[in-house]
């Protein structure tokens, strides 16, 4: 146990929170039987439908993006909080107070389509042989440990391990029988910065070094399927850009975080293009996830936040003040590019479907590192957490779409 929390537990954005922002079962013999879910508008019931050999086949060519958050207690949440033993203390909301579940019991409803029933044996049975690779930030993680704890309940104790691996920012969860690695890599600014140790980077300053993505990425070759994310740590105006090497390169310059950002996509999209074997390896990229940090967006009267919010906004396109699209038109048209080259990276856009769930944060029921001072205990929307997700919860939507991009591609 002590160990355990050794490997997941001690490291994060302890300090986003101080300054302003730095920071399944079907019923069924076959694996190749399917339920679906039944698209309706006054039932959240789900009956099972025809089985077919590839239910993922089915979702081809659909939105999977465009739709609305339908309340479903039946079919989620999709495990219970304390059987994920992998599960650190910034999402386990439940274990740190937080005594409302309706936030778990959400299902995405895709406006054109239904998503197959989550079911992890048949996923894991698919993945077999497999090896993702999740990279990127807190929330990246946040993703990753979804999928973890998804996938390890169908997985006997002694067939599963959690390991950090030496020297490398590297994460890796095994399922021996079925051969299957799901991994996490940090690399929040995907370029070598000073946020690069996965638990000791507490910086105000942000400084990268935007010749060098080798270091990190030398690391990520191996994998059948990689999933980036890039977005909370270009929150600050500008950011330090280093030429030559880390340790004692004096000479730099300062550019806007949407400069940043723009030119350490081109550097990961030329590595990507030129380092990577796309007919072995799937590419997706995250788009960027909503932080519910003004309440005032959603009506609320004063200085509120997502503390206390139990139900998701219910109005269409809601959109909170705080995600900057313009970071996001700097990312699709990067990923065009790539297309224009060959090179097909999947966005994976659940910016409009985090927007909606307010009620999906930690806030204040979660580990916080620092000992809380006691200006920040008088008024705890100042220490709430608005950014990351509690588990069971909305990410594991984000890995349920995934999942169904993965499984449709995969012979
Ligand atoms: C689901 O919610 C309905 C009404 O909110 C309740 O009657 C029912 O018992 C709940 N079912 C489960 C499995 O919790
Ligand atoms: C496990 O999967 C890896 C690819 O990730 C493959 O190289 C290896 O041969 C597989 N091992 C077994 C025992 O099937
Ligand atoms: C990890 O780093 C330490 C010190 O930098 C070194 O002594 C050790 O051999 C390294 N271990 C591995 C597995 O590379
Ligand atoms: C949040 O809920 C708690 C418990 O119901 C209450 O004491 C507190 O005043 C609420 N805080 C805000 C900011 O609404
Ligand atoms: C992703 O979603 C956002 C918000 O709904 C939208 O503005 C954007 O155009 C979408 N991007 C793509 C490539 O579908």
């Amino acid at each position: 146990m002590e160990k355990k929390r050794r490997m997941v537990g001690i490291w994060d954005v302890k300090h986003m929170f101080e300054s302003s922002i730095i920071i399944f079962f079907i019923i069924g013999a076959l694996a190749t039987t399917a339920v679906y879910y039944v698209n309706s508008d006054e039932q959240d019931t789900s009956l099972p439908v025809t089985p077919s050999v590839n239910v993922y086949e089915s979702l081809n060519g659909c939105d999977l993006f465009s739709g609305k958050w339908v309340y479903d207690n039946e079919s989620y949440p999709l495990y219970k909080e304390a059987q994920c033993p992998y599960l650190p203390g910034e999402f386990s909301c439940g274990q740190y107070g937080r005594t409302d579940f309706k936030y778990q019991q959400w299902r995405w409803q895709p406006n054109g389509c239904n998503l197959p029933r989550f079911d992890a044996k048949v996923i894991l049975r698919r993945l077999r042989g497999k090896r993702i690779i999740f990279v990127g930030d807190s929330v990246n993680r946040n993703q990753w440990l979804s999928m973890v704890c998804m996938l390890q309940s169908v997985i006997p104790l002694g067939l599963k391990k959690m390991q950090k691996v030496a020297n490398v920012s590297l994460f890796t969860f095994k399922a021996f029988e079925y051969n299957v690695s799901i991994d996490f890599y940090w690399a929040p600014l995907l370029v070598e910065s000073n946020a690069d140790h996965p638990s000791k980077h507490k910086r105000i300053d942000r400084v990268i070094n935007i010749q060098s993505i080798e270091k990190h990425a030398k690391n990520w070759v191996d994998a059948d399927i990689l999933v980036f994310n890039s977005y909370l740590w270009w929150g600050t105006p500008t950011l330090k850009i280093l030429y030559g090497s880390f340790v004692d390169s004096e000479k730099y310059n300062i550019v806007s975080n949407h400069d940043g950002y723009k030119m350490v996509l081109e550097k990961w999209s030329n590595w990507l293009a030129t380092h990577i074997d796309h007919k072995r390896t799937q590419s997706y990229f995250m788009s960027m996830t909503a932080t519910h940090k003004r309440g005032i967006d959603w009506g609320m009267q004063g200085d509120g936040n997502c503390l206390n919010e139990t139900e998701p906004v219910m109005k269409d396109n809601f959109w909170e003040s705080g995600s900057d699209l313009k970071m996001m038109r700097i990312l699709e048209s990067t990923l065009d590019k790539l297309k224009a080259r060959g090179v097909n990276v999947q966005l994976v856009n659940i910016t409009q479907l985090t927007q909606f769930r307010k009620d999906g944060h930690p806030s204040i029921h979660r580990m916080f590192y620092s000992t809380l001072k006691a200006k920040q205990l008088s008024n705890p929307k100042r220490y709430a957490d608005c950014t990351h997700w509690c588990l069971p919860g909305v990410p594991d939507t984000w890995n349920e779409l995934i999942l169904a991009y993965i499984l449709q591609r995969l012979k």
